[in-house]
């Protein structure tokens, strides 16, 4: 028999299927939240809770086919006792929102993009792979691949940010992480890219909302990096909360069935988010609880998330003949295949090894993982007079700001198994880094939403004597992530007033900002002579930065969301189409062109935009004239480093398609590459346009490649872009 798109079951799994009563099988399409390893604060709200032995029974009397978030090995094999006792003896799955680290925080997806680098966040996500799974845990519900291209959505830092190309590279490579080579080893973590799809697409950037969006820009922007993430092998997906023109995504059988399982040949399990086939009620697509579940089984959900929907109505709809068994019996096949795949049958006890947790969590190996992927996610965005990198002695530094000496604040959200208190805050690390320590002086000066009484007074007077400011501030953990959508994506009022008095004072300032998301600055943040995107760091966050500020590692990161002029430009990404009326980036502004009266069509750090601390040219950009259909596109460039320091360039490939049967974006990522290089050294730069990346989706939703002529620049760097152009037969 096929379980999806082409998966065959084995006789094992078409055996249980055969002797499973309705009970069971609904049973196996239920997930719950862990109470047998209760954890503190996750961010779901409590729906039906039951306690520990209520559920211990639900489990022997198989009732329940997964739990998550929860972590340790002694409870998971409490729990996965009691499922070895049921009738059928199916083994437990154990899931968890591990999107950054389980116990070692690492940085939020959103920074982790930011290294451009799809060979680190791989083995980022091996490290954590490593201590999720021996923390007794089998599945991630992780990475999130959704496109996002308005900041005001609080899940942008979930993500890989706004670009299709880096979201599609780092979806596969952080499945292939996560799951490793062989699925069945105790060391693999099942992945489940979300949420399918097109959430990050919310109206208004506002979380839960619904979406509305062409066919051809859902294919285009929103599905590739499922589609990659599937091509690696992920074993799962969750279908997304929002309403899709018109039908939620839990009852959207045109998306969970045709698109997933038809188009896409996904062939895993397709989990509900959590209690959102319930919530097809509130949508008001379904009148009651019962016909939310027949919904959600006929759209193609295999898993109910903590609604406990299928365990009370999948059995009375199949006998009523609602729901045909052959559905049911499908998702219950999918189910048993992925736990299968993970080698449950064969050992339940696998990642349940008490000495794998205790070798595992918190080792150096995941801690030095998590400390270069901090290095490396970080930002230089503005370096004037090469304020960057600064002498280890010999200077008095201020570290202000209400993130100087704070360990809240380190993790961002989704961290659900961490240790606030075991995080590196920035006056540690950077004291840890300094040849005097003391000539460090540390001044809170605000809160993060209120000013502190008096902090302004003393923060102006530490920075009237030190030679250099480092203004630690932006968004506290709790301003992005799930549920938190902002309006205004500033930097609060009582950090910007600090900011405003600091830069008053004359002394250099340098910025290192704080945020899940890319922020509109405005004023002295905007206006500083340095400035450091440090996103949220995870534990590590201290000696990054410090590696960073004394220039012990070279920046080489770039932004995956572009920081805009203003909040009201949202939602915005540097691909944009152009229009009609393009205006271009001069200013003052064209009249009746596009732009918006008190702000023109440009980001104030579009995509991509970062530095290191030495400086690149680019000269003998080599195109072919033409090139045949469905071949790979050949460049190359010779990139020199023309500074007096060694460092990485990215080199960085965008296209635009002429003319076209649909609009096409005014440019578009279609290759990076990296290089290092000493001062004085140059090189050649190879860079490769894959055969289908010129392809668009047309009006009725098909890939077509399109003959004609292509525009292609290259750059490594602000001011260094060279031009191009191919025909295309
Ligand atoms: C989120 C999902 C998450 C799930 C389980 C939901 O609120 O949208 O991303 O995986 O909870 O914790």
């Amino acid at each position: 028999m096929v379980g999806g798109a082409g998966r065959v079951a084995s006789p094992r799994i078409e055996a249980l299927i055969a002797r499973m009563t309705l009970a069971e099988k609904a049973g196996q399409l239920s997930c719950f939240n862990d109470e047998i390893r209760p954890v503190g604060a996750v961010f779901n709200p409590v729906v039906s809770p039951r306690g520990a032995e209520a559920m211990l029974a639900d489990i022997r009397a198989g009732r329940v086919g997964m739990l998550f978030n929860g972590y340790g090995v002694a409870g998971a094999r409490r729990a996965q006792a009691a499922a070895l006792e049921s009738r059928l003896g199916i083994p437990l799955v154990f899931a968890a929102d591990v999107l950054h680290g389980c116990r070692t925080i690492f940085p939020i997806p959103l920074a982790e993009a930011a290294a451009f680098d799809p060979d680190l966040s791989r083995r980022a996500a091996r490290a954590v792979a490593r201590e999720t799974t021996a923390n007794g845990i089998h599945w991630t519900f992780a990475p999130m691949v959704d496109v996002a291209r308005d900041q005001r959505w609080g899940r942008v830092a979930e993500g890989a940010g706004e670009d299709v190309l880096l979201n599609c590279l780092l979806a596969s490579a952080r499945v292939e992480g996560f799951q490793g080579p062989d699925l069945t080893k105790p060391d693999a973590l099942l992945a489940t890219p979300k949420h399918f799809v097109g959430y990050g697409a919310v109206r208004g950037g506002m979380e839960y909302a619904a979406v509305d969006m062409s066919m051809a820009a859902l294919r285009e922007t929103f599905v590739p990096p499922f589609a990659a993430a599937f091509a690696a092998g992920a074993g799962a997906t969750m279908a997304s909360f929002t309403d899709f023109n018109g039908v939620p995504v839990s009852a959207n059988r045109p998306l969970l069935t045709n698109l997933l399982r038809g188009d896409l040949r996904f062939d895993g399990v397709c989990v509900s988010d959590y209690d959102a086939d319930r919530e097809l009620i509130a949508h008001g697509i379904a009148a009651d609880e019962a016909d939310a579940a027949r919904l959600a089984i006929l759209a193609g959900i295999d898993m109910s998330m903590q609604s406990g929907l299928y365990q009370r109505h999948l059995s009375a709809l199949v006998e009523a003949g609602q729901v045909p068994i052959a559905a049911v019996d499908q998702a219950v096949r999918r189910v048993l295949i992925l736990k299968e795949r993970l080698g449950l049958f064969d050992d339940p006890y696998r990642s349940l090894d008490p000495r794998a947790e205790r070798r595992e969590t918190g080792s150096k190996a995941v801690r030095d993982m998590a400390r270069t992927v901090a290095t490396r996610s970080i930002v230089l965005l503005r370096n004037d007079g090469d304020l960057l990198p600064i002498a280890r002695r010999g200077k008095k530094l201020a570290l202000i700001g209400p993130f100087g000496a704070d360990r809240a604040n380190l993790n961002g959200p989704w961290c659900f198994a961490g240790d606030s208190a075991r995080g590196i805050d920035l006056a540690t690390g950077l004291r840890g880094a300094m040849g005097d320590p003391a000539s460090l002086i540390v001044e809170a000066g605000s809160g993060i939403t209120e000013p502190l009484p008096g902090g302004i007074e003393r923060a102006v007077a530490a920075a009237r004597a030190a030679d250099i400011v480092l203004l630690a501030i932006g968004e506290g953990a709790d301003m992005s992530g799930e549920g938190n959508s902002r309006v205004e994506i500033t930097v609060p009022a009582a950090q910007q007033a600090l900011a405003e008095a600091i830069a008053a004072t004359g002394t250099p300032v340098v910025v290192l900002l704080r945020h899940g998301r890319a922020l509109a600055l405005t004023g002295a943040v905007r206006d500083a002579p340095a400035l450091l995107a440090t996103w949220f760091l995870g534990e590590q966050t201290g000696p990054a930065v410090a590696d960073i500020l004394f220039g012990a590692v070279e920046p080489t990161a770039r932004l995956p969301v572009s920081f805009p002029l203003a909040t009201g430009q949202q939602p915005w990404s540097y691909d944009r189409r152009s229009t009609g009326r393009p205006a271009p980036d001069a200013e003052p502004m064209a009249a009746g062109r596009s732009h918006w009266r008190d702000a023109a069509d440009r980001a104030l750090y579009p995509f991509g935009s970062g530095m290191g601390y030495t400086r690149f040219a680019l000269s003998d950009l080599q195109v072919p004239a033409t090139i045949a259909a469905g071949a790979i596109v050949p460049v190359s460039v010779r990139v020199r480093n023309v500074g007096t320091r060694r460092g990485e360039a990215l080199v960085r490939l965008d296209v635009h398609d002429r003319v076209a049967s649909r609009t096409r974006p005014a440019r578009q990522m279609k290759a990076f590459q990296r290089v290092t290089l000493a001062a004085g050294d140059e090189t050649r730069v190879e860079l490769r346009i894959a055969a289908d990346a010129l392809a668009l989706v047309t009006g009725d939703g098909r890939w077509q490649i399109e003959p004609g002529m292509f525009d292609l620049w290259v750059d490594a760097g602000a001011g260094t872009e060279i031009a191009g152009a191919f025909r295309l037969e």
